[in-house]
């Protein structure tokens, strides 16, 4: 289980044991940190930053931290350990042994699956470049370069299974990842979500929130995989993921806490008076929510999709947690509640469970993220504030599937375009939002020292104060 550090690529899958690959994978690492130089973290060669890298992929050998210059963080490939017994859990192969190759009537399906889950892990790098110009404290930057550094190594998981397993063509889908770019408009990323802007610190920690708690839901569906490498590679990737999300809640907890100390310290809920004392209002934080909520719903497909069915019945993607349920973990004649649009109103429809994978999945997301939800309204809560942050309703701002095609008030009422453009500006962040927050962004470089617009953290990292120097600038 050990990852061997010694090789040019560190790796826990006898890469030597395979020249070509591992020729093929020796090409295209300048290429990735050239894509790094390029579009990765903005000024940040020079800096030493505390990073943890992983020695192993057992719970121990995630203790290891220490100051790394991000280039020379030591990307590789690490799978989570083989189990020579593994079957297939679901879908008509079920109760089959996994596989270790890639069957050839499923080969399409299965790179375009990892094309896309690979193709979102360098888009949030690009997204989140400028941001280390404007950190709040050194604890963030160095939380910031951590998510960054682990979304270029997911980016090697996904390429080693197509540079293993696809030949040329794997090899020239690897050589694509590179050369999609965030919000180009030319070569865009493939996902909608991953072409939008993280312009300030703010949007940052929703997007860990809500954007890499997509990530946790479509690793964990991957990890139920038949295809056996992809399910090994993805379960470790879940164990990086969970830091991202520990960022953005943790993030969006101490934004909430000190606009909460604002508020009372000046006895008001005026968001004129908030912003003039340099916090933010939470009329805005609500409207960074209800976008990135919206936009990261989106992500998972459309309502009905026949393509979820096949990804399910040959074994390709599972459900979120697929072991734990207790059904026949085939679906066949069974059926699952979708909204649709019916004379411009939303209306309950029975569809094949298959055909609604992508809503099964969306739905256990939207689960998930109401929790952490109620733990930021603890916040305002413990701090004696009236206002609650609340998940718009699923219908809200949506770009794909059947709800489309209506506009929906984040409660849930249906508005007509008018009503849509006059509320909007109320609804999701303005021009003026985005100008404001942007005016909060200024580095805060000093160990120990926080902006004022967010609370320090309750306690540092691996066990270190809060005022520890997590970045040094070389
Ligand atoms: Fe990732
Ligand atoms: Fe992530």
């Amino acid at each position: 289980m050990a990852i061997d550090y010694s090789q040019k690529i560190p790796n826990n899958v006898n890469l030597a044991d395979d020249r070509t690959l591992q020729r093929a994978l020796e090409q295209w690492q300048p290429n990735f940190i050239n894509w790094w130089d390029d579009v990765g973290p903005e000024n940040s060669t020079n800096n030493e930053v505390y990073l943890r890298t992983a020695t192993s992929v057992d719970p121990q050998g995630w203790a290891h931290f220490d100051y790394v210059k991000m280039r020379d963080y030591r990307w590789g490939i690490f799978l989570n350990p083989a189990d020579a017994e593994r079957k297939i859990d679901f879908g008509d192969h079920k109760g089959e042994k996994a596989w270790q190759d890639v069957p050839g009537e499923h080969r399409a399906n299965l790179r375009r699956i990892i094309v896309t889950q690979g193709d979102t892990e360098p888009a949030s790098v690009e997204q989140q470049r400028h941001l280390g110009l404007t950190a709040p404290s050194l604890y963030d930057l160095r939380n910031l370069f951590q998510v960054n550094v682990e979304e270029g190594r997911h980016l090697w998981a996904m390429v080693y299974l197509l540079q293993k397993f696809f030949g040329r063509d794997g090899r020239e889908e690897a050589a694509a990842l590179l050369e999609r770019t965030s919000g180009d408009a030319n070569n865009p990323r493939i996902l909608g979500a991953f072409n939008e802007k993280t312009p300030d610190w703010l949007a940052f920690f929703m997007f860990t929130y809500f954007t890499d708690r997509d990530g946790k839901f479509q690793l964990a569906a991957l990890a139920e995989s038949a295809f056996d490498p992809l399910a090994r590679t993805t379960r470790f990737m879940l164990t990086e993921e969970a830091h991202h999300m520990f960022v953005g809640e943790s993030g969006v907890s101490r934004v909430l806490q000190r606009t909460a100390q604002v508020m009372n310290e000046l006895k008001t809920d005026d968001p004129a008076l908030v912003r003039a004392a340099g916090a933010i209002d939470l009329g805005t934080i609500q409207r960074y929510l209800n976008f990135h909520y919206s936009v990261t719903i989106d992500l998972f497909g459309a309502d009905q999709s026949s393509n979820a069915a096949t990804f399910y019945s040959s074994g390709l993607k599972g459900r979120y947690e697929e072991g734990k349920r207790v059904d026949d973990h085939v679906l066949k004649g069974q059926t699952y509640k979708v909204l649709e649009v019916q004379n411009g109103q939303l209306a309950e429809k029975e569809v094949p469970m298959l055909n609604a994978l992508n809503e099964v999945l969306r739905d256990d997301f939207i689960k998930d993220s109401v929790a952490g939800v109620g733990r930021w309204n603890k916040v305002l809560e413990k701090a004696g504030i009236a206002t609650r942050l609340v998940v718009p309703h699923k219908a809200f701002n949506r770009k794909i599937g059947a709800l489309a095609g209506i506009r929906m008030s984040p409660e849930g009422r249906v508005v007509s375009e008018e009503g849509w453009k006059q509320k909007e500006k109320e609804w999701l962040p303005s021009p003026g939002d985005f100008a404001f927050v942007a005016s909060l962004m200024r580095a805060v470089l000093e160990p120990g020292k926080f902006a004022a617009w967010i609370a320090p953290p309750a306690m540092g990292i691996n066990k270190n104060p809060v005022e520890f120097e997590y970045v040094r600038f070389g």
